[in-house]
């Protein structure tokens, strides 16, 4: 039977998703996205050379793979566009292995400015500014204008001039929505489209298509679970849902054909933006963590903020996902570390609670109840097998799999492509 697999990030989004895609990526046919769009940030190293992509699945490197952004994503067509070109120039060829959804919605110049009006408020979210909100709040709202809707320019510019007219009623004071007019916005679209045009069709049918034929698929999610608009630490979240049903809704492939869901997990825990984070560490040990992990961006350059990894939520973001195996990342950042902490449960006005709470106040007061680890003093990396890790490696990794009740199969010891210990 073809695999079709769902790789979904279990914390805040940065766990390593683009490097777990390009390693996996040999054993399947095609790498699909599902949703969000440029403010994912996948980083990939191999040869020497360092890669970020933001809307092209992490499966373009592999020789063959077919990459899909589907009907699920938001997409700017200027970033789009740039992404193609990074790829080109390292002489892939994207005729027949890009195929982009005519489903999907857009993220036009006005998306990104009312991003960044919405971040001058006091309710602050820390977004990318990359349009993403804005635009799954017009597709949400009906109103939103997909990509098949270029290949119509009058119905296109009616909507465009709508949309933009209704948003210079809203915000009055922009100048930079106020100058800018339906007509320039759609040319210059017509004129991205025409870059584009070739990759645009029925994803969600050549998906289904692809699974009859018995093709492995492998569906590749960006930010995070705890990023996700319902499961996730609203409204500190993305607009969309990074989790494995999101995988089915973003492109269309059933529910039951989805046959195993991987997770992704760093051996900490990141985030950036704002929102609440019970294990972040201020001290001396999260900025270690933040120094030897290179904890910035890939998307935006902001510093990430970093702390202890948090099993509490690990385990609520692997039964959410219902995920059947798990991918351990960056646990070689914690080399150095003499003790190794990992939060099992919060504490709450004096009373334990097991269960993560979507509840941003709870989480804002709650305190971390650690367990302790003796460190490994091991330079992981260099490492290429499962027994010849050290024995108190293997303790930390022991209670991980007993506390989410899943089994790790991969562990990723560095950023580069073979920097990986397979496990089961
Ligand atoms: P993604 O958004 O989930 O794809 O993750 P990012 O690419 O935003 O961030 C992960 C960062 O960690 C990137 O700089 C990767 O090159 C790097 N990385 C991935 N896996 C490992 C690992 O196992 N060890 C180390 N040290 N770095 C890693
Ligand atoms: P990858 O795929 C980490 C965060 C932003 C902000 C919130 C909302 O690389 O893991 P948005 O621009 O989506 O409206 O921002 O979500 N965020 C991410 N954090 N990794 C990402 O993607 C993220 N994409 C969005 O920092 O807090
Ligand atoms: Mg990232």
């Amino acid at each position: 039977m073809n695999k079709i697999t769902v790789l979904a990030g279990l914390q805040w989004g940065d766990e390593g998703k683009g490097k777990i895609v390009d390693v996996l990526s040999p054993q399947y046919d095609v790498v699909a996205r599902y949703q969000g769009g440029a403010n994912a940030g996948h980083t990939l190293v191999f040869n020497g050379k360092k890669y970020v992509l933001h809307l092209i699945p992490s499966g373009i490197f592999t020789d063959g793979v077919i990459c899909i952004i589907g009907n699920g994503t938001v997409i700017d067509p200027e970033a789009l566009i740039e992404e193609m070109e990074l790829v080109t120039s390292e002489k892939i060829e994207l005729g027949g292995r890009l195929f982009i959804s005519k489903d999907a919605h857009l993220i036009l110049p006005y998306h990104k400015i009312i991003d960044a009006i919405n971040e001058t408020g006091k309710n602050k979210i820390g977004t990318t500014r990359k349009g993403i909100g804005p635009s799954y709040f017009d597709k949400y709202a009906r109103r939103g204008i997909k990509i098949q809707d270029i290949m119509h320019p009058d119905l296109l510019k009616e909507k465009v001039k709508n949309n933009l007219n209704y948003l210079k009623r809203i915000f009055p004071e922009s100048d930079e929505l106020n100058d800018m007019s339906g007509d320039d916005t759609c040319n210059e679209l017509l004129i991205r489209y025409e870059k584009i045009k070739s990759y645009i069709t029925d994803t969600q049918i050549l998906l289904n298509n692809f699974i009859e034929e018995g093709r492995n698929i492998l569906l590749e999610g960006a930010q995070g679970a705890l990023l996700d608009i319902d499961f996730g630490t609203y409204p500190y979240i993305t607009s969309s849902h990074p989790t494995s049903g999101g995988a089915c809704i973003g492109t269309g492939i059933s529910p039951n054909k989805i046959t195993n869901v991987v997770g992704i997990f760093k051996a900490y825990t990141t985030r950036v933006g704002e929102g609440p984070f019970v294990t972040e560490l201020f001290d001396d040990e999260g900025k270690l963590i933040a120094e030897r992990g290179s904890e910035f961006g890939a998307t935006t350059g902001r510093p990430r903020r970093c702390g202890w990894l948090d099993l509490t939520a690990l385990k609520y973001t692997c039964k959410i996902n219902g995920v059947t195996e798990l991918v351990m990342t960056k646990s070689d950042v914690l080399d150095v570390f003499p003790e190794i902490s990992v939060c099992t449960k919060y504490i709450f006005n004096e009373k334990e609670i097991k269960d993560f709470t979507t509840d941003c106040e709870i989480l804002k007061s709650v305190k971390p109840s650690y367990i302790k680890f003796k460190g490994w003093n091991t330079d992981l990396s260099r490492l290429s097998d499962y027994d010849s890790l050290p024995d108190n490696y293997k303790i930390y990794v022991k209670f991980i799999e007993e506390y989410t009740g899943c089994k790790i199969s991969y562990i990723s010891t560095g950023p580069s492509r073979e920097q990986i210990i397979r496990k089961n």
